[in-house]
């Protein structure tokens, strides 16, 4: 009897679901094993330019694969098919650089690689996760020559779910009772949009007043500085991030997978504050079309300028890479 050289994908239901993962570092392997352990994807594909270490990744995932997902070692040819593809790979940032210091590098990067997967998955969703993550969703997007939905940055989905963590801690209660977001660029001109930041369903300063604690400005900005630095303070400790971004990226792909109807801080292309044609994060929905309904999210005066400050930042660093 022949044997199928590829594993068996044991189906449950006909919702098979390929995703595939480009660059298998610190990153894209553990968003690879995010993935696995979700039970929402049935095959997942892994490609990088070690073949060695996309084998020896999926062999060791497919060790604690769920009976319905499988992982396997791929090339390009193995994106088609793929309702969302992955990209984590480039150069990642070191101790002392921002991720701005990445965007030559990457690029080129990018330029490589997104014209493969175009390629071969015509259609999928490009979810990118490299950084500089705002400026490299806008190089993907060219590169790849797909519509504006289906090219996705992981944006500040992380900053966000950080700055939400650090309020919990603040406050002393779960995360999960905080409506709070940062946006605009993944990096350090991103914006904590206080405004529209509420807990129990109360504007922060009342929630502070209910809650009998004290509505310290110093705080919040430290709260904010917290949540801006977070990726240097772990990277001085452990050398790269990867848990969060992962958590992230999984966070996306069920809003997609399952056509969700609440907005995420994902980074896509368009015209922003002012600000021609950049990727930039402000709160989108995402469904099986990819990004289809990005916010006009109503800011105070002083994030509307900030914002606008993020935008000239990303755009000025996409002119001078000159692509
Ligand atoms: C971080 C990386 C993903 O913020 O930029 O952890």
């Amino acid at each position: 009897m022949s044997q199928d050289t590829k594993p068996q994908i044991v189906q449950s239901g006909t919702n098979a679901v390929k995703i595939v993962v480009v660059g298998v570092g610190s990153v894209g392997s553990a968003t690879a094993y995010t993935l696995l352990l979700s039970g929402i994807v049935s095959e997942i594909v892994l490609i990088d330019i070690n073949k060695d270490k996309a084998e020896g990744e999926s062999m060791d995932l497919n060790h604690a694969a769920p009976s319905n997902t499988r992982s396997r070692a791929g090339d390009y040819t193995d994106c088609a098919g793929a309702a969302i593809v992955i990209v984590t790979c480039g150069i990642n940032q070191k101790h002392g650089q921002t991720r701005m210091d990445l965007a030559a590098k990457n690029a080129n990067i990018m330029l490589e690689i997104i014209p493969n997967v175009a390629k071969y998955a015509p259609d999928t969703i490009l979810l990118i996760a490299t950084n500089p993550v705002d400026v490299l969703t806008y190089i993907s997007y060219k590169a790849s020559g797909f519509p504006l939905n289906r090219v996705i940055g992981s944006g500040t989905v992380l900053d966000t779910a950080r700055f939400k963590y650090i309020l919990g801690e603040h406050f002393k209660i779960s995360s999960d009772s905080i409506d709070a977001c940062v946006i605009g660029e993944h990096g350090d001109s991103g914006v904590p949009v206080w405004s529209l930041t509420n807990i129990d369903g109360m504007k922060l300063r009342d929630y502070c007043e209910k809650a009998n604690h004290k509505f310290d400005q110093d705080a919040f900005h430290k709260i904010f500085e917290q949540t801006r630095d977070a990726a240097y303070d772990i990277i001085k400790r452990k050398g790269y991030t990867s848990y969060g971004i992962a958590a992230g990226l999984l966070r996306i792909v069920k809003a997609i997978l399952e056509n969700a109807d609440y907005s995420l801080t994902v980074s896509t292309v368009g015209d922003y504050f002012g600000v021609e044609q950049i990727a930039i994060s402000v709160p989108t929905k995402l469904d099986r079309r990819g990004a289809h309904q990005v916010a006009k999210v109503t800011l105070d005066e002083k994030e509307e300028e900030l914002m606008k400050k993020s935008a000239c930042q990303i755009k000025s660093v996409i002119d001078h890479l000159n692509i």
